[in-house]
């Protein structure tokens, strides 16, 4: 995928990105798996600045896959999973189900993720993985998986590279 970089100056701008990036969203145009051989989940980190709108760009594709009961932010639960309503997955053609939202923030290393059972979810073709601070479990992942990066540049904007 070619990288875009663009400037959010509002949580609505964050939103639309959100939603651009969903919509280039074909059914097998994510990498899937990455350094886990015979992994199946479509995978995407969300890597950069405390408070750059990782969460909120996920909050965003929630909204935007019909999800009813999204939790603000899986800091404290971790692991979040929800399903994506099956009008939205024939609508957008998507080949997957459920919407997984983890924040590695107080993790260690990608041992803590595999003992969070990682490797059944990754395995799992059904799963859209959004992954927040995959630094700090950067030894799981092998550079291919799909990244976007986003860095606080003030108050009100942020950058996003998709
Ligand atoms: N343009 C913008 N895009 C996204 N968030 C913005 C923007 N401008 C201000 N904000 C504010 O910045 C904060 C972004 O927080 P958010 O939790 O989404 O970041 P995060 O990257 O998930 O942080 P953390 O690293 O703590 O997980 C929110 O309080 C939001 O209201
Ligand atoms: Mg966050």
């Amino acid at each position: 995928m070619k990288e875009t970089k663009i400037i959010s100056k509002s949580l609505e701008d964050t939103y639309n990105v959100a939603k651009l990036f969903l919509s280039n969203l074909k059914p097998k145009s994510l990498p899937r798996g990455g350094a886990l051989r015979g992994s199946q989940a479509a995978v995407v980190l969300l890597e950069g600045d405390l408070g750059g709108g990782k969460t909120t760009f996920t909050q965003a594709l929630a909204r935007e896959l019909g999800v009813k009961n999204y939790l603000t932010s899986p800091t404290f639960v971790l692991m979040k999973s929800y399903k994506i309503s099956p009008e939205v997955t024939e609508r957008l053609r998507l080949s997957v189900k459920n919407l997984i939202h983890i924040d590695a923030y107080r993790l260690n290393s990608g041992a803590d993720l595999l003992n969070l059972g990682w490797a059944e979810l990754v395995a799992n073709p059904a799963h859209l993985i959004v992954l927040e601070w995959p630094e700090k479990v950067a030894d799981l992942f092998d550079g291919l998986e799909h990244k976007i990066k986003f860095k606080f540049i003030d108050e009100q904007k942020r950058e996003i590279i998709l």
